[in-house]
């Protein structure tokens, strides 16, 4: 967090938002699905593009703000598989907008030491967009902060599927599958599940997005719009995710204890 205060200016908004906040209890992933570009550029009476455009301001600022707050994994639904249904003009808008906002970033991401990842059914892109993001995957492969990771061509039903085809293949025998053999093979293996979910422009769906991971994440629905979500919004999102008390299915011990005790007087 020592680096979020540094960029930020004493007594501004921000700032004090980031006071109220508990450095030891930041999640160490956030997953985000961004939503609300289409109704931004309608209020604006401009084309959906204008409000991808937009919107990739707001990734730039979500990613530095992630990566100075120390948070260890930000996974961003960009495209999902439901998307290509989409028109074609959006659909090539979108991708023209994710391969610049990857040749642009680089440097940045360097800064920042942010490492690049890819969850979904890469091989379904176009060729230049998988050429592009294998190319920042290699350049970021040894930065040790944030791990920004790009959910594309991505949905959770198919994640599954294909989680369960490797499976099979690897000739395990139904009796040893358990839990851990499923989370093995999933796109984020190497993630750890996300403790918040951020989902913008009010809607409150999944929109199948991460459906394994979430099962015990905290969502939170801001009703702000992808293309104005700032660095504030996601503090406000954090400060939201850390006044809930987690339990995983578990009570708390200690309050439990008091409450029996009171109910058997
Ligand atoms: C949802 O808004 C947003 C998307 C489907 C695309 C998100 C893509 C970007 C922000 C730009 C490129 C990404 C990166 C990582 C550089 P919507 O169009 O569904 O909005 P609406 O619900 O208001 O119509």
């Amino acid at each position: 967090m020592t680096e979020l205060f540094a960029a930020l200016k004493p007594g501004s908004e921000e700032w004090l938002l980031a006071t109220s906040l508990d450095p030891a209890r930041l999640p160490r992933h956030i997953a985000v699905i961004m939503d609300g570009n289409g109704r931004w550029a309608k209020e604006r009476r401009l084309p959906r593009i204008a409000g991808h455009k937009s919107g990739v301001d707001s990734v730039r600022n979500i990613v530095e703000s992630a990566a100075r707050l120390g948070i260890e994994a930000l996974t961003l639904y960009a495209f999902s598989t439901e998307n290509w249904k989409r028109p074609s003009l959006e659909v090539e808008a979108l991708f023209r907008l994710l391969r610049l906002y990857l040749h642009s970033e680089l440097a940045t991401l360097m800064k920042n030491n942010v490492r690049l990842g890819a969850i979904g059914r890469i091989s379904g892109l176009p060729s230049g967009v998988q050429k592009e993001l294998q190319h920042v995957i290699d350049l970021t492969a040894s930065n040790t902060g944030l791990r920004l990771n790009l959910a594309l061509n991505y949905s959770g039903r198919t994640e599954l599927v294909d989680a369960v085809k490797s499976i099979v293949a690897s000739g395990i025998p139904p009796a040893q599958i358990n839990e851990d053999t499923i989370e093995r093979a999933l796109y984020t293996s190497a993630l750890p599940e996300p403790d918040l979910l951020i989902r913008t422009s009010g809607e409150m769906r999944i929109s199948n997005f991460l459906l394994w991971q979430i099962a015990y994440t905290e969502l939170v629905v801001s009703p702000t719009l992808w293309p104005d979500f700032r660095c504030r919004h996601l503090l406000e999102a954090l400060l939201e995710f850390q006044r809930r008390e987690r339990r995983f299915g578990g009570v708390e011990a200690a309050k439990e204890e008091a409450q029996v005790d009171l109910a058997l007087r």
